[in-house]
């Protein structure tokens, strides 16, 4: 069938003159009517937890903007939640969690099929927003890859460099890998019951990925995202699915073939130039302007956008940020980011 959503057109392949857009975390604190909205819900987990808000402030982004597709608003850390993981945001800092030190933490979690009951009201979020989003836009569903997942279980926290997560890797393989490979499982079935309420396509974020070098990153980043996207696939056949192995530097380099995704989202370390010699080869792409564009704007933000768009502009693109946009981002800047890219 011939898709007529633009964002649905590039991930089957179509070369668009103007690509379709939207940005990573384009519900944010960057947005008045996001803090708001967060206000009211009382903090940002109530509101992850609130069907009716978290679809409210995934739709402001496109009510403002009109971006050709809409990401659910959620967060990669409320699957360990659902698995029985502590969890909270300290403020100013970001999250913090109960921590898996070894194998009896691992056992102590429930099973990848008891998720369901904690995920409801992400799953209810879902069947709002594919009522009540525009027709031409794309309702994109997400989870965390494993391996991100698994450095904030591990380190019960953000890290700048993983070490807690490599330690477990090296120090207690089997540990890490049961982990790994519950995280994976229980990804299967979040993501099937995210397409089953109306997610349109699935975007897979191992926001660490770079972190793993050589042989790991087949074993941790590529193995588990081909699992989830062949599983998925299977369950739904034709369901497009993007991955972010992010800082996978030359990784990025036959990463779709290697895992089945129909794009891979490229962070702003990489050159679009040679990302479309040695990635976008192979399909469909995504990214990748530096998000502190959307802080500084001028002239600079409109010539990066039009380099990037023409970088791109002989196979398949979404137009996209290289990492999500920061609370300092002013909404305007959008605006003129839209006017280069959309003339
Ligand atoms: O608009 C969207 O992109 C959809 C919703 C979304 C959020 N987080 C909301 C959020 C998505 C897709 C994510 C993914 C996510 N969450 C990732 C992968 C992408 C990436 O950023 O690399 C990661 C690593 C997380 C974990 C996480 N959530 C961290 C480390 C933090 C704290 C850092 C920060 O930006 O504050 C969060 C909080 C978070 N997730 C916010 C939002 C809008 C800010 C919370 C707030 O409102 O205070």
């Amino acid at each position: 069938m011939a898709e007529t959503k633009k964002l649905l057109k590039s991930l089957a392949g179509e070369v668009q003159e103007v690509p379709p857009v939207w940005l990573m975390r384009q519900a944010g604190r960057y947005l008045p009517e996001y803090r708001a909205t967060r206000a009211e819900a009382g903090d940002f987990l109530s509101l992850c937890y609130n069907s009716d808000l978290a679809a409210e402030v995934t739709l402001q982004p496109i009510r403002r903007y009109g971006f050709d597709a809409a990401i659910l608003f959620a967060d990669i850390l409320l699957l360990p939640q659902a698995l029985g993981a502590d969890l909270w945001f300290e403020t100013g800092e970001g999250p913090r969690m109960s921590t898996i030190g070894g194998a009896n933490d691992l056992k102590a979690l429930k099973g990848k099929d008891d998720i369901h009951e904690h995920m409801a009201p992400v799953y209810e979020t879902v069947r709002i927003l594919s009522r009540e989003l525009p027709s031409e836009t794309t309702l994109i569903g997400f989870a965390g890859a494993p391996w991100t997942v698994a450095t904030y279980m591990i380190a019960g926290r953000g890290t700048k460099d993983q070490a807690p997560a490599h330690a477990m890797r090296t120090g207690d393989t089997a540990t890490f890998e049961g982990l790994i490979d519950l995280l994976t499982d229980a990804t299967i079935e979040y993501l099937s019951q995210q397409v089953e309420a109306g997610a349109e396509v699935i975007k897979i974020f191992d926001s660490w990925a770079g972190s793993l070098k050589g042989e790991a990153f087949d074993k941790y980043a590529v193995e588990p995202a081909k699992k989830i996207i062949a599983e998925l696939k299977a369950r739904h056949p034709g369901l497009p699915c993007i991955a972010f192995p992010r800082e996978a530097g030359d990784k990025y380099i036959g990463f779709a073939n290697a895992t089945g995704a129909d794009c891979v989202a490229l962070d702003n370390s990489v050159d679009a130039t040679w990302a479309a010699q040695n990635v976008q080869v192979d399909g469909c792409v995504q990214g990748n302007m530096a998000p502190n564009l959307m802080v500084t704007g001028g002239q600079e933000l409109i010539d990066e956008t039009k380099r990037i768009k023409e970088a791109f502009s002989k196979g398949p693109h979404i137009f996209n940020l290289g990492h999500g946009i920061t609370p300092d981002a002013d909404p305007e800047n959008v605006h003129v980011m839209l006017e280069a890219l959309r003339g």
